[in-house]
């Protein structure tokens, strides 16, 4: 395995691996890796014959008042864990090297961005898909794997993929969760005793919505109401939003119909844990 920092050290790597044509699997990550991310790594080290993991904590999809400081970035663990899974080569640029003078270009992709967490954070999704287009015009690799823990933004990736005609195909890897539900997340660190024990309530009211939708509930509202009884039981647990939307367009739902995404945002004092369930409804 090999540990780069320069985009044209990359370069060079790639060239090398075109040349004996293997197929390119690129893992896009911020570092913290967990479970999570190592199911993409795997995933990426089944299809693809060279895999390129990148950490790079990205400033431009933190708000002002978001954790971009305090963000954990323990690069040995991270390397170590890499290595263990099998990937080729690491990526992991500082900020001055992805952003070397004032950004000017931005991708924005309209209306998949109204809703969830695009809501609460403006210029999040802005950041995530003006980086990801970076990354891929670096490393230009034949897949890139995401996770659907973060459905919307995988949602995001795939329709930029298709409105700009990027020459790659994005795989959406399923969440990877604890024994208790708790969705794995870099952010879980920051939960306290006390909060971590409440945290796989978010799971559970996901869990009932999914069966109510089975059950034949079309009404977003009425299983809301079921939802937010379950979440009342955890005290720390202050929801931001319970929403029904279409899968691909993350567009809301009056009526449930289809692939239906139920995603819920909720803080646990200052830490915002996102969480989320497809589930095909009854036609
Ligand atoms: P990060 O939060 O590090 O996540 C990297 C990838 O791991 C994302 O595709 C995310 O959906 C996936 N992931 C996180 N937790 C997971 C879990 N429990 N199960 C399965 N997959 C999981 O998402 C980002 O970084 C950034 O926005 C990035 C795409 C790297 C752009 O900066």
């Amino acid at each position: 395995m090999n540990a780069v920092h320069r985009i044209d050290h990359v370069r060079e790597f790639i060239a090398q691996v075109r040349a004996q044509k293997k197929t390119v699997g690129l893992v896009p990550t911020m570092g913290a890796l967990h479970a999570g991310h190592v199911s993409l790594i795997q995933a990426a080290r089944q299809k693809c014959g060279y895999v390129v993991v990148s950490i790079f904590v990205n400033p431009t999809q933190f708000g002002p008042n978001e954790d971009f400081d305090r963000y954990p970035r323990p690069l040995e663990n991270d390397l170590e864990l890499c290595g263990k899974y099998g990937a080729d080569l690491i990526f992991n640029p500082m900020p001055a090297q992805m952003y070397p003078s004032e950004q000017l270009t931005w991708i924005t992709v309209e209306k998949l961005t109204a809703a969830l967490c695009g809501a609460s954070r403006p210029s999040h999704f802005q950041g995530v898909a003006t980086v990801c287009t970076k990354l891929f015009n670096i490393i230009q690799p034949d897949y890139a794997f995401f996770g659907q823990k973060d459905a919307q933004q995988a949602a995001i990736i795939k329709k930029m993929i298709a409105d700009l005609n990027m020459p790659l195909q994005i795989e959406v890897c399923p969440t990877v969760r604890e024994d208790d539900g708790l969705a794995i997340s870099s952010r879980n660190q920051y939960l306290t005793a006390e909060q971590r024990d409440e945290a796989p309530i978010i799971y559970t009211a996901l869990r009932q919505a999914a069966q109510l939708i089975q059950q034949g509930e079309t009404n977003p509202q009425t299983i809301t109401v079921k939802m937010r009884k379950v979440l009342d039981r955890a005290l720390l647990i202050e929801p931001e939003y319970i929403e029904f939307v279409d899968t691909d367009t993350i567009q809301p739902l009056d009526v449930l119909k289809g692939r239906v995404l139920v995603a819920i945002a909720a803080k646990l004092g200052s830490t915002r844990l996102i969480d989320n369930i497809i589930v095909d409804a009854k036609e």
